[in-house]
């Protein structure tokens, strides 16, 4: 039987676990351990507690192990279906009411609902972390192995209460993920990216690569992307500077965000794109199309993998951007640039296709500049770095530098033009930078409870917003402050 179990499973499953050995051998699994309640002692030593788990009982999980691939005729039947549809939970039930009638299997009633519930979650959803994923509050999941699985919800990020019966229950979970995409996860290709149908974007690294087990993380697509007016509520940035970078846009300045990892570079960069005009034809290129730009005239590309088991059929960031530029854009919008794309995208910049919008992992606007150095170094065409940090002057107009700031706000926290070059130096020049209350120190805080002010020095495109007829408010760059 436990051959045969294996069988069902796929052909690419082995008998790995001790307890499905221990099944083999017709031993029972011993009980899962107990749920992990912190000592004290712990406490003080670690100064974290972990919250208490829900676990499935010891018989709901052997069970839900057993009859799961019993329900299936084939390893992918459910995989188009859903778990948030009535009808498609009513047909496993029913299965599962049948199979467990006729095996006279003895549940009490609490333990069929916690069985039925399972097994509809492993065979329709996520297992485990279905709930998770369909509570709309949650805007990140990440399973840490099988024990230790954290959500992000409203900007914070906390372990979870939930908990996977064992590894084999999250490969179960990922291999249930991958499949619907018709992208391959195995020993030969460990670590999957990809987009779910709803836009979500699901990230997948398997054992040896992984070390506490599977590693799932999830971002859920956004049901509606943040936009300026929400940004200025949540007081990300003043209305000033939203009709500062509207301007921006508007005379087709090149704007690079930078920023770390969830700063809210591609929320920002969503906003600024929203201030393309309409009869614009706009490119976006991304890794995982994340953009949602309101906007007809929008060609949305995404760069693919290879086929599975094979090196053919990939396009790259940086292919995709030398091929939009044969597609007349007006604009060109790249989700985030990581590698040598950045100097296609640069050399775009600099001939004539004005207005283009990226981002950049940095934490300040100077190390953007050097990133961007690097990236384009990647490029191996031998250009030397003069010359780049040249195309890089001349290019890009504005870095605005988004962050996480340390009370878990996100907010710009540095908008800066680019003035020219100075020798081999690119100069650049501060007019928004976010303080503290009384701070005298020029850079940027990373404190909530502070704000974004004009440095006092007036821009070198101010005349170009003048020329456009852009007004702009009064008093817009502050007062001149030679501090600043
Ligand atoms: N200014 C902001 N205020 C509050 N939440 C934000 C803000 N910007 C982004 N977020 C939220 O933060 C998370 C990460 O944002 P995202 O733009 O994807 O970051 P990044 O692209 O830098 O990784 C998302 O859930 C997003 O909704
Ligand atoms: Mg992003």
């Amino acid at each position: 039987m436990g051959s045969r179990l294996s069988k069902l499973r796929g052909a690419e499953r082995r008998i790995e676990s001790l307890d499905e050995l221990r099944q083999v051998e017709g031993t029972p699994a011993p009980a899962p351990p107990a749920p992990s309640i912190p000592s004290p002692q712990q406490d003080e030593e670690e100064g974290y507690v972990p919250p208490e788990k829900h676990r499935t009982s010891a018989k709901v999980a052997e069970l839900r192990r057993r009859l799961r691939p019993k329900l299936l005729s084939s390893p992918d039947e459910f995989d188009q279906m859903s778990a948030r549809n009535p009808e498609h939970r009513q047909v496993i039930k029913q299965r599962l009411q049948t199979l467990i009638q006729r095996s006279g299997i003895q549940l009490t009633q609490e333990e069929y609902t916690a069985l039925e519930e399972a097994i509809v979650n492993d065979l329709l959803g996520f297992g485990a972390i279905e709930p998770l994923v369909q509570e709309r509050s949650y805007s990140e999941i990440m399973v840490n192995g099988p024990e230790i699985i954290f959500a992000e919800r409203k900007g914070k990020l906390t372990e979870t209460q939930t908990v996977f019966d064992d590894e084999d229950h999250v490969q179960w979970t990922a291999q249930r993920i991958v499949r619907p995409l018709q992208r391959d996860l195995s020993r030969r290709n460990p670590m999957v990216d990809a987009r779910l149908p709803d836009g979500s974007r699901v990230h997948i690294v398997m054992p040896p690569a992984a070390l506490c087990g599977t590693t799932i993380t999830i971002r859920k697509f956004p049901e509606k992307r943040l936009t300026w007016r929400d940004l200025v509520n949540f007081g990300s940035f003043t209305e000033d500077v939203a009709r500062f970078l509207e301007a921006c846009v508007k005379i087709r300045m090149n704007i690079v965000v930078s920023g770390g990892t969830g700063s809210g570079k591609t929320t920002l960069l969503n906003v600024i794109s929203s201030f393309i005009p309409e009869d614009e034809r706009t490119i976006t290129i991304e890794d995982s199309a994340e953009l949602q730009l309101s906007q007809r005239h929008v060609v949305r590309l995404e760069t693919c993998p290879p086929m599975a088991g094979t090196n053919e059929g990939a396009l790259t960031i940086r292919d995709l951007v030398k091929g939009s530029l044969r597609m007349r854009p007006d604009r060109v919008v790249v989700g985030e640039i990581r590698d040598g794309a950045a100097m296609d995208m640069l050399q775009a910049m600099n001939t004539g296709h004005d207005g283009s919008l990226t981002t950049v992992h940095a934490n300040g606007p100077r190390e953007a500049v050097a990133r961007l150095e690097t990236l384009c170094m990647m490029a191996g065409m031998d250009i030397p770095v003069d010359v780049i940090r040249a195309q890089i002057a001349s290019a890009i107009n504005l870095f605005v530098q988004q962050a996480r700031l340390k009370d878990g706000s996100r907010k710009i926290i540095q908008i800066t033009e680019v003035q020219g070059m100075e020798g081999s130096n690119i100069t650049l020049q501060d007019i928004f930078v976010y303080k503290m209350p009384g701070q005298t120190s020029l850079q940027p805080s990373h404190e909530g409870g502070g704000s974004l002010i004009p440095t006092g020095m007036r821009p070198r495109v101010a005349e170009r917003f003048e020329e456009a007829g852009i007004e702009l408010p009064r008093g817009i760059w502050g007062k001149p402050n030679f501090n600043a």
